[in-house]
């Protein structure tokens, strides 16, 4: 998707001289399943924490087509009022192409109105990204599936039926959809191979504060007794911290900063990058909600190269791998990456070697980072969230000013971005790209 604005940032070239603090906001991939439980509420939720990313947009954007109130009250509160939800179960064609998370809606939707339509959803530009786990099990719990066009039109006679769903394999999105499409199910569901993300478990929580039953959220097996609507009772879902933001922020930290103190965070949701970046030499003190990493500029560590593999949690988050392949091009040594989770997420390598990177593509899930290199200025694209504050890390690495377009990508995922690193030292500008007459 273009976007009419980019970014502008002058490189450091090597030098680690940031300075200050970077606080985390909420986890863009805790808050959108969050968003979509409303639709399981009699009367709707409440949320803290809530970073008003493009993603929360869009999908609050989806919430009011479906006669859903969505309130943003400064800071990062944001209330949804379902009483006078429209009980039809569309979710808007057109939103939902722009953002995968819309899948999320179909199984809430579908538990309560016993019908949904939906399209494809589309998303960031990192692979195929099927939804066929979705269709199977709708149709496991009962429901019958058609298409129209391009839309699928999910119906049930009654209430979805509980059923053994096992997953082939652990997918985030399959099991949120299908944990809350339970709560409003007949009888127990038993979900087995399941995604044990932290916004899994926090998500599953905040629906038992408010009468769901979800058993085991966080391990392999979750099991859900169907309770029917739910009541918040002022109970408020506190959206917790985004780990990939703050994992992205430790990493441009070791590789531009004197001294950057990350706060708001959960060290503990992001053990394996700390240990990885440890092993590799980086100076990380960490606190109970901040992680401190350390340069003397005068004399910068020389980092280590590693290899690693993304995975499921608590593995090395793929949310997280290009911006550790790009940490990597700074790093002695020749390191391995596999991306194990999707076929088109080292796509992005193509415009860290023009900026001079050394990366070998074996195929389409390995790469060889061969470093250090010193990388220059380009005129680079975003393909996706992550790739694209990856580019915000390399450009600072790089001599001159590298521009970064389709930064819509980027906005998606963090909040006003360039206004939090300017804070810390960072020359970034946002700009309106000029239309061609
Ligand atoms: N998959 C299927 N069939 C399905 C669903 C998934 O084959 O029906 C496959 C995917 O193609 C992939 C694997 O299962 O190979 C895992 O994908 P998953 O379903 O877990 O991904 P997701 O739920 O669509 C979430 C995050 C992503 C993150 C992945 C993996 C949200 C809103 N999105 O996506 O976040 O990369 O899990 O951890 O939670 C991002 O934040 O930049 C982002 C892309």
């Amino acid at each position: 998707m273009a976007n009419a604005e980019r970014f502008i940032v002058q490189g450091l070239e090597g030098k680690r001289t940031l300075e200050g603090e970077l606080q985390v906001l909420g986890a863009k991939n805790a808050v959108l399943p969050l968003l979509a439980s409303a639709i399981l509420f009699k009367d709707g939720i409440e949320l803290s924490n809530v970073p008003l990313n493009e993603d929360v947009k869009r999908i609050s954007e989806i919430l009011e087509k479906m006669g859903v109130v969505v309130t943003v009250s400064n800071p990062g509160k944001l209330s949804i009022n379902t009483k006078s939800i429209d009980e039809k179960g569309t979710i808007d064609r057109e939103l939902a192409k722009k953002i995968r998370a819309s899948i999320f809606l179909s199984g809430p939707a579908l538990a309560r109105f016993g019908r949904v339509t939906f399209p494809k959803p589309g998303g960031c530009v990192i692979g195929a990204r099927p939804i066929d786990l979705f269709i199977e099990n709708y149709e496991k719990m009962g429901a019958t599936i058609t298409t129209e066009g391009d839309e699928y039109v999910v119906t049930t006679d009654g209430k979805l039926k509980g059923c053994h769903i096992f997953f082939p394999l652990q997918s985030v999105s399959a099991t949120e959809t299908f944990l809350m499409a339970a709560v409003l199910a007949k009888g127990k569901t038993i979900l087995e191979n399941v995604a044990c993300e932290p916004e899994v478990v926090a998500l599953a929580e905040y629906l038992n504060a408010c009468g769901a039953k979800i058993e085991g959220a966080g391990s392999s097996t979750i099991t859900i007794t169907g309770t029917g609507l739910l009541s918040s009772k002022g109970e408020i879902a506190q959206v917790i911290p985004d780990r990939i933001e703050a994992a992205s922020f430790l990493i441009l930290g070791a590789l531009s900063a004197k001294q950057l103190k990350i706060t708001h965070c959960r060290p503990s949701d992001m053990r394996v990058v700390i240990e990885l970046l440890r092993k590799a030499g980086v100076d990380i003190e960490e606190g109970k909600n901040s992680l401190t990493v350390r340069n003397n500029p005068d004399k910068p560590t020389q980092y280590q190269g590693f290899s690693f593999r993304t995975h499921e949690y608590p593995g090395v988050p793929t949310d997280i791998q290009p911006q550790l392949a790009t940490f990597l091009t700074q790093a002695v040594g020749e390191s391995p990456v596999f991306e194990t989770i999707f076929e088109g997420r080292l796509n992005y390598t193509t415009e860290l070697v023009r900026m001079g990177a050394n990366i070998l593509i074996c195929d389409p899930h390995r790469a060889i980072v061969k470093g250090p290199t010193p990388l220059e200025a380009e005129q680079i694209d975003a393909p996706d969230i992550r790739a694209g504050f990856a580019y915000i890390i390399a450009a600072l690495l790089a001599k001159g000013y590298t521009t970064i377009r389709n930064i819509y990508y980027i906005d998606r995922g963090h909040e006003a971005i360039e206004s939090r690193l300017q804070a810390i030292g960072v020359d970034i500008r946002r700009v309106a790209d000029t239309p061609i007459v």
